[in-house]
This record gives C-alpha cells, structure tokens and sequence, in this order.
C-alpha cells in the first residue's frame, strides 16, 4: 500500500511563499478552545483553481502576527471552501480565535501527500482519532460518507481528554447513521452527563478487537497514544503496510527549504505528512 502525491493545478507554485488572500466566511466553536473556520479565497479565478486532496495541509497566516501549518478539515471535491479546525495552542492560532467572519487572513497550499483513497476501495476501514487529531480524520471519514457503496465496514474510534474535548460533535449523527459505520467515543475523564466510555483509546482498541482481514487502520492523535495504539494493531496482526498516520511536524516552509520537518532524510512536507507505518520504519533503520 502506497500513499500518493497530489498535484496542485493552481498558480501557488508561482511564488510558494505568498499567501492568497482569504476571506472567513464562517466560525463554528466545535469546543471551548476549538473553532472550525471556513475560509473563501477571494479570487475568483484562484478559488477555481485550487484543488486539494484528503490528509493535505496548508499554511494560514494572520497578518502582524505570523503564520502556521494546519491539516485541511474539508473536502476539496465539495467546493464548499476550505476548512481548518484550529486549537488555540500558539500565537497563530490565539490570533485566529480572535478574528470575526469577513476578516480577511492568508492561505498558503495546499501542502503534502494525500489518503490514498482509491486504494482503500473494497476494504474495511479502521479510523482512529485522538483529540485535535480529528481534523485530518473528518476529511477521510467525509470522504467516505461521500462514496460510502465503495468502501467495506467502517469502525470509527473518537477519543478525547473530556466530553467537552470532542470535537466534530455535530457530525456523530451523520456518521453514526451510515450504513455499517461504527462510531465509538470514549474519553479519559467523563463528567456527570457523560454515559459514555471512559478508556484510553488502546484499550478500546484491545476490547473492540477490529478485524485486520482487507483493512487499513488510519491514525492520527497525540504521539503517546499512537504508540500505545499501534502496539494494539500489532497485536491484532495488522501489518505495517495496513497502519497509515499522518505526521506531526515541525513545518515553515512546507515546500522543502527550511529543513525544519525531516525525519533523517526525508522531508515530511515533501514525501508527507501521510506514511504507512512500513515506510515509517524504513526512515527510522535509515536515520
Ligand atoms: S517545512 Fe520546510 S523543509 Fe519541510
């Protein structure tokens, strides 16, 4: 299994270092510190143009105070805009939660490898998100939703530190009421309204038991549960080839200059962010 390079047909290769302009057309708070911004390019002709595929990243920047990575939350093929959700953790994203609808920010991409989507078709899907680790999941997981006929069984895994950290809430419904879709939540620490689980990801995982035969496990979420996770996986006899991530990296220029994200040799802009766990391995025996 392979992951792909998804070529952008719009004018950003032009100057990869300047922005488009960008335009909010809406702010959803999905958590107390998680907002999902839906962002319109402004010109037309640009906004036309620039396609992006599932596990692509991009660059938002907030003008006089600077520029960050962050995964695309939307569906290219929608032409619904481009959605980013954003926790505010850092200076760029503090910036973005205090921005209204019809502000105006820069949009750099988009950025990296796809899902290999296509090559998923016919097989069960195992998609493992941990906290703000969701945001490249929605994508994958709407994608599904979009072509469900050509995908086998689906096991969604949502965790997050507390109830009020899940994000994507108003989406469960959605996906919850798709044909063979499961959809579990679970939380490290519940509250009086939550009737819900209260486990670690990988012991869900363990208890839950998905099955391996024609399945691929997608991953992403805090790299301590990504371990524990994939020794679960491997437990169960996934093989490397069937764990798919996508990296976090520390990203700048996110076009292979500022050798900011490598992973030994490899540049996670470039060849990433998604990696099967097989070519991980292969970094690491080089590195
Ligand atoms: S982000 Fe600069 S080299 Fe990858």
């Amino acid at each position: 299994m392979t992951t792909e390079t998804h070529e952008c047909t719009c004018a950003s290769r032009a100057n990869p270092f300047m922005p488009y302009l960008a335009k909010i057309r809406s702010i959803e708070d999905l958590t107390y510190d998680v907002k999902l911004f839906n962002l319109e390019l402004l010109d037309p002709e640009i906004r036309e143009k620039f396609e992006y595929g599932v596990g692509q990243f991009g660059f938002v920047s907030v003008f006089g105070i600077g520029e960050a990575p962050f995964d695309i939350s939307s569906l290219g093929h929608r032409k619904a805009g481009i959605e980013f959700a954003i926790r505010r953790v850092g200076t760029v994203s503090r910036g973005m939660h205090e921005l209204q609808v019809d502000d105006v920010v820069g949009v750099r991409g988009p950025f990296g490898n796809t899902f290999p989507m296509h090559e998923y078709k016919g097989k069960d899907l195992v998609i493992i998100g941990g906290g703000i680790g969701m945001a490249p999941m929605r994508s994958v997981i709407n994608y599904i939703m979009d072509f469900r006929d050509d995908y086998g069984d689906v096991f969604i895994l949502n965790g997050a530190r507390s109830p009020q950290d899940l994000v994507f809430k108003p989406e469960f419904e959605i996906w919850q009421s798709s044909p063979r879709t499961r959809l579990e939540l679970t939380v490290d620490r519940g509250d009086e309204s939550w009737k819900g689980r209260v486990d670690l990801i990988p012991t869900v995982v363990a208890e839950v038991k998905p099955s391996p035969k024609n399945a691929v496990a997608i991953i992403c979420g805090p790299p301590i549960m990504i371990k524990f996770t994939l020794q679960q996986l491997k437990k169960l006899e996934f093989g490397d080839d069937q764990i798919v991530t996508t990296l976090e990296s520390k990203m700048k220029c996110g076009i292979g200059k500022c050798g900011r994200c490598n992973v030994g040799e490899h540049y996670v802009c470039l060849e990433g962010p998604v990696f099967t766990m097989a070519q991980i391995n292969q970094f690491l025996e080089e590195f």
